[in-house]
C-alpha cells in the first residue's frame, strides 16, 4: 500500500535528524523511539546482530515507564538471542522478513517459533500485537532488528498492527540502517584511535572507553535532567559528550612508552610527564567550530582536576602548555570546583570508578562494596559531591552498562 504525503514527509524529517546522531547507542536508541512513534506502539526492542546472535541493546515501554518516578529510566534485563527460527526476533534476523503477529499468545498454526512469556511475567506486562521488521543493509546485510509491541489506537486501547503500519516500519528501518551504519564508523573510527593509545597504555582498552562513555552520559542526562535543560539540548549535548568521554586519555599518545609500561613506581619527574597527557590530548581538538571539539578538549584537559584543587594539570594552556594562571611563587594555580567544566567533573567519577571495579588495575580485585565505600570517601575532595550523588542515585544504570561492556577474556 503506498504511504500517504504526510507519513512520507514525517520520514523524511526522522531521516535528517537521525543523521545528526554520531553515537552508535544514543542512535539505536532513538530509531527504536521513532520506529515506535510512527505506529503509535507502546512498547518495543531493539537487537544488534554479533556473530551468530542477537543481543537487546534497548527496550522501551510506555506502560512500565509510567510506574517510574519522573527521570527514573527503566533498568531491563539484557540477552542474548541465537539468529535460528524458534523465537520470533531469531526468526526474523535469520530470514531477513518482517514479521506481523496480531496476538503472540495465539501464534498462527505450522510457526516454528513460539513466543516466552517469561519476560511478561517477571514485568507484569502482556504482550499482544507484535511488529518485528529486520535492519537490512542494502546489500542484504542483517545488522539487527526492531521489535515494536502492543499498537494503539487513538484511546490507547491495544490493536493489531495493520498491513500499512508494516510498510511504514519498514520504509522507516532502511533509512535507519543507514545511519546506523555511518554512526558505526564513526564509533570504529573513534575506537581505532583509542586503540593506538591502548597500544601505549594497555589500561585504556575499548570496553573500558566504552564504559567510561556509557557511565558519562547516563550520568550527565540525569545531572541536565534535574538542572532543567530542555530534552533536545540534552539530547544533544549527550550525544557529543559520550564520544568526547571516550577520548578522555588519547593525549597519552604523547607519552613515552617507557613511562607508561613502566612497571613500578613514577618518579616525580616521570609523574610529571604522565600528567601533559591532559592537556596533550586536549591539544587535538581545537576546531572552535565543532561543538564535539570543544567537550572533547575539555574532557581531555580536566578529567584529573579535583573538586578541592588538588588534581592536575590546573591552568594550563593546551596550546603551549604553559601556565595560565600563577601563584605568588609563580607555580600554576590549580583548577578546583566549578572551573572544572561539568565534563571533566563527570569523566572523573566515571573513569575512577571504572579503574576500582576493574579487576586488571589491583592484583587483588576490590568488592563493590568497597569500591563504592572508597568512591564515597572523595565526596567534596577528589569529586563533585553532586555529580556523585547522582552517579549513586543511577547506580543501577551504571551496573546494566558494565553488563554491556565486559572485559574480554583476553585483556
Ligand atoms: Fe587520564
Ligand atoms: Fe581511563
Amino acid at each position: 500500500m503506498p504511504l500517504d504525503l504526510a507519513e512520507v514527509h514525517q520520514i523524511i524529517q526522522i531521516d535528517s535528524e537521525l543523521n545528526k546522531i554520531r553515537d552508535y547507542d544514543m542512535l539505536l536508541e532513538r530509531i527504536l523511539f521513532e520506529a515506535r512513534r510512527v505506529v503509535n506502539a507502546d512498547a518495543g526492542s531493539i537487537y544488534v546482530k554479533e556473530a551468530d546472535q542477537i543481543a537487546i541493546k534497548y527496550a522501551q515501554n510506555d506502560t512500565k515507564q509510567k510506574r517510574l518516578l519522573p527521570g527514573e529510566k527503566e533498568v531491563y534485563p539484557l540477552f542474548k538471542i541465537p539468529i535460528d527460527d524458534k523465537s520470533i526476533s531469531g526468526y526474523v534476523a535469520m530470514t531477513g522478513e518482517s514479521l506481523r503477529l496480531d496476538d503472540v499468545y495465539h501464534l498462527p498454526e505450522g510457526c516454528p517459533f513460539s513466543y516466552t512469556t517469561k519476560y511478561d511475567e517477571e514485568s507484569n506486562y502482556k504482550t499482544t500485537s507484535m511488529l518485528t521488521v529486520p535492519l537490512k543493509t542494502q546489500n542484504n546485510n542483517v545488522l539487527g532488528v526492531i521489535q515494536i509491541i502492543n499498537g494503539r489506537d487513538k484511546d490507547g486501547n491495544v490493536v493489531a498492527f495493520t498491513k500499512d503500519d508494516e510498510a511504514l516500519v519498514s520504509h522507516f528501518a532502511s533509512n535507519a540502517t543507514v545511519a546506523l551504519q555511518r554512526a558505526y564508523m564513526t564509533r570504529a573510527m573513534i575506537i581505532r584511535m583509542i586503540r593506538m593509545a591502548e597500544l601505549r597504555d594497555p589500561k585504556e582498552t575499548g570496553a573500558h572507553v566504552n564504559r567510561v562513555a556509557g557511565y558519562s552520559g547516563e550520568i550527565y542526562e540525569h545531572w541536565a535532567y534535574k538542572q532543567g535543560l530542555p530534552a533536545k539540548e540534552i539530547a544533544k549535548n549527550k550525544d557529543s559528550f559520550k564520544l568526547a568521554a571516550m577520548l578522555h586519555d588519547v593525549g597519552k599518545v604523547a607519552i613515552s612508552d617507557l613511562i607508561l609500561k613502566k612497571p613500578a613506581r613514577f618518579t616525580p619527574e616521570e609523574y610529571k610527564i604522565m600528567q601533559t597527557h591532559t592537556w596533550a590530548g586536549a591539544r587535538l581538538f581545537d576546531d572552535p567550530q565543532s561543538d564535539l571539539d570543544g567537550i572533547a578538549a575539555d574532557v581531555a584537559l580536566t578529567h584529573h582536576d579535583a573538586w578541592d584543587g588538588s588534581g592536575y594539570p590546573g591552568w594550563v594552556d593546551p596550546a603551549t602548555g604553559e601556565a595560565q594562571k600563577v601563584d605568588a611563587e609563580g607555580k600554576v594555580l590549580p583548577r578546583k570546583g566549578e572551573e572544572i567544566s561539568v565534563y571533566g567533573r563527570i569523566v572523573a567519577v566515571a573513569d575512577v570508578f571504572d579503574a576500582l571495579i576493574s579487576s586488571r588495575v589491583y592484583k587483588q580485585a576490590w568488592t563493590e562494596e568497597k569500591v563504592l565505600e572508597e568512591m564515597q570517601s572523595m565526596s567534596g575532595t577528589k569529586f563533585d559531591p553532586e555529580i556523585l550523588n547522582i552517579f549513586f542515585e543511577i547506580y543501577p544504570r551504571i551496573q546494566q552498562i558494565r553488563q554491556r561492556y565486559p572485559d574480554l577474556s583476553h585483556e
